[in-house]
């Protein structure tokens, strides 16, 4: 694997409407980012994905875009972007944008275009099917649910596909005008000194083509549209193009958002002239999940995770750098998910946050994480905004599944989760907004907020600020960028813990993944305790004993 920059970086995620609002209208901004962005360095952030601050209706939160140029005036104006960036950069940090390019908004001026003359050049940016008889279309469901097939609007015998929500309409990616009109977009990005790009639901540009049903997978009738994934080929021709003509040119820093890759196509992802620089894991993330709906979820629990985690790692080898993460704003914070209903504490927190921050590959912190923020409390379906979240309330209580735990469900996976504002301080609406927010806060915020974290050096926040300090320090930085990692006592229940090698260097990073205490055969001799959230730890007789939920580094 050639070394890059970003190797030895950390990365932060912002959902903007979420993160600080800077004009009292409830709703986060560019300027309020900008405030915090000394904050961000003192964490130890290197790269900020901003989540879409496009101009958007927000049907899907900002991943439908009605104009790619433009800043949603909600968010701030072009001015705030341009002082972003260079607010940033004077700061030694990056910039990334959200690509969304699957589709974009039924507002926009292409679709608008389309809905005007379907046979004209624009019709031909989108899935359009000329027919009066929707039992013809092919029978996928989309990601939101109900069919991807929608009457376009003021016709009768004319239907557009969208594999998301209905007003995210699935941009034709065979058509080489539209694929022109989006690199001109990114690399006009790029010239003005963007940084770089997440990109959103990368993988589904390429469809199987022709269309054609699959077999009916739920009551509803309809086959989910990740089963056309499969069929779907010739993606890395898309993908080639799009960094050939934009990505390389700039040498733009790129993170994917990909799913259900096959083994053999790593190298060509993330290899030394893969299509981005990295992309997630996410296989503990979707770990448990169901194809009937998140009602036959199943937990994870901490050797499952750990099972990801280390298979993950080992499928990467020295393929390519992965991007690591423990939640982002489609899923439920991490505190909540990884760890057991009922243990969420400082300490078990900063045991999670250890685990996975140094494993090899990027670590990347979204929002609030670095507090502990935690999964939100819901009464009733009338308080939840995510729409992913009221399609599966629905496709729970179809499945016979009762109001009460369908609610439970949401709590459990929900998107809102995650997009709670930033609990920055115990004042009223956690210090988010001097107005209403859009979206409620965590009533948890007088507990778990930043400004009661900061100076305490015991803190959820202080062990984030000392992992960044660890992972960069000149000292210990190029073992845990590029050192093998090596599973250590891989069978042993609710244990994980693993090697981190380089040359001259040995690192172990051990943790008790379960609040009984536990005694854990140890390998050698202790050059320096690196980090523990306990005050200490005790090693006798080659064994170390670990209470509940310790985490500790050493090197060896
Ligand atoms: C990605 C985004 C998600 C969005 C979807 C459609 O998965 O992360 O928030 O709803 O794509 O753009
Ligand atoms: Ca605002």
């Amino acid at each position: 694997m050639k070394k890059q920059w970003w190797n030895n970086k950390v990365a932060y995620q912002i959902y903007p409407k979420s993160f600080c609002d800077s004009n009292g209208d409830g709703i986060g901004d560019l300027q309020g980012i900008i405030s915090k962005l000394d904050y961000l360095k003192d964490l130890g952030v290197d790269i900020i994905w901003l989540s879409p601050i496009y101009v958007s209706p927000l049907a899907d939160q900002g991943y439908d875009i009605a104009d790619y140029y433009n800043i949603d005036p909600r968010f701030g104006t072009m001015e705030d972007m341009d002082e972003l960036l260079a607010k940033a950069h004077e700061r030694g940090m990056k910039i990334l944008m959200d690509l969304v390019v699957n589709h974009c908004s039924d507002e926009h001026e292409w679709f608008q275009k389309a809905i005007k003359d379907p046979e004209g050049e624009y019709g031909k940016f989108f899935y359009l099917e000329h027919t009066s008889d929707p039992s013809t279309l092919c029978n996928w469901r989309s990601y939101f649910g109900g069919p991807v097939w929608e009457k376009l609007p003021g016709h009768e015998d004319y239907y557009y596909l969208h594999v998301f929500h209905r007003k995210q309409p699935d941009l034709n990616w065979e058509n080489p005008k539209l694929r022109e009109e989006i690199y001109k977009m990114i690399n006009w990005w790029l010239d003005k000194g963007l940084d770089g790009y997440r990109l959103d639901a990368i993988i589904n540009i390429k469809k199987a083509l022709p269309f054609k049903d699959y077999p009916v997978d739920r009551d509803d009738h309809l086959a989910a549209c990740t089963l056309m994934l499969k069929d779907a080929t010739g993606i890395g021709e898309l993908l080639g193009e799009m960094r050939d003509r934009c990505f390389k040119p700039h040498n733009a820093f790129t993170v994917g958002e990909v799913f259900n890759e096959k083994d053999e196509e790593l190298a060509d992802f993330i290899g030394d002239n893969g299509y981005f620089s990295t992309m997630f894991d996410f296989s503990e993330t979707i770990f448990g999940q169901s194809d009937q709906g998140w009602q036959d979820n199943v937990d994870i629990k901490p050797d499952d995770y750990k099972a990801c985690v280390f298979a993950t790692q080992k499928r990467i080898g020295d393929i390519g750098f992965l991007s690591n993460i423990i939640e982002n704003h489609d899923e439920p914070r991490g505190v909540s998910r990884y760890i057991k209903e009922g243990d969420q504490s400082e300490t078990s927190k900063k045991m999670l946050a250890t685990v996975y921050f140094l494993l090899k590959g990027l670590p990347w912190i979204y929002q609030g994480q670095e507090i502990g923020m935690e999964n939100l409390k819901i009464s009733s379906i009338d308080e939840v905004d995510d729409i992913s979240s009221i399609d599966s309330y629905k496709v729970a209580l179809e499945a016979g599944t009762s109001k009460e735990e369908a609610l439970h469900m949401i709590e459990k996976y929900g998107r809102d989760n995650a997009r709670t504002p930033f609990q920055w301080n115990r004042t009223k609406h956690a210090g988010f907004t001097t107005g209403t927010p859009w979206l409620r806060v965590n009533p948890n915020y007088v507990d778990i907020n930043l400004e009661s974290q900061k100076d305490d050096e015991h803190s959820v926040f202080s062990h984030y600020r000392k992992l960044t300090r660890l992972r960069k320090s000149e000292k210990y930085s190029d073992t845990f960028t590029y050192g093998e990692l090596i599973p250590y006592m891989e069978d042993m229940h609710n244990v994980m813990a693993y090697y981190r090698k380089s040359q001259n260097q040995t690192i172990l990073v051990i943790a008790n993944y379960q609040d009984e205490e536990q005694t854990v055969p140890f390998p050698s001799t202790i050059k320096e305790v690196l980090l523990n959230n306990y005050e200490d730890c005790v090693i006798e007789d080659g064994k170390i004993a670990l209470k509940g939920y310790q985490a500790v580094v050493f090197e060896l």
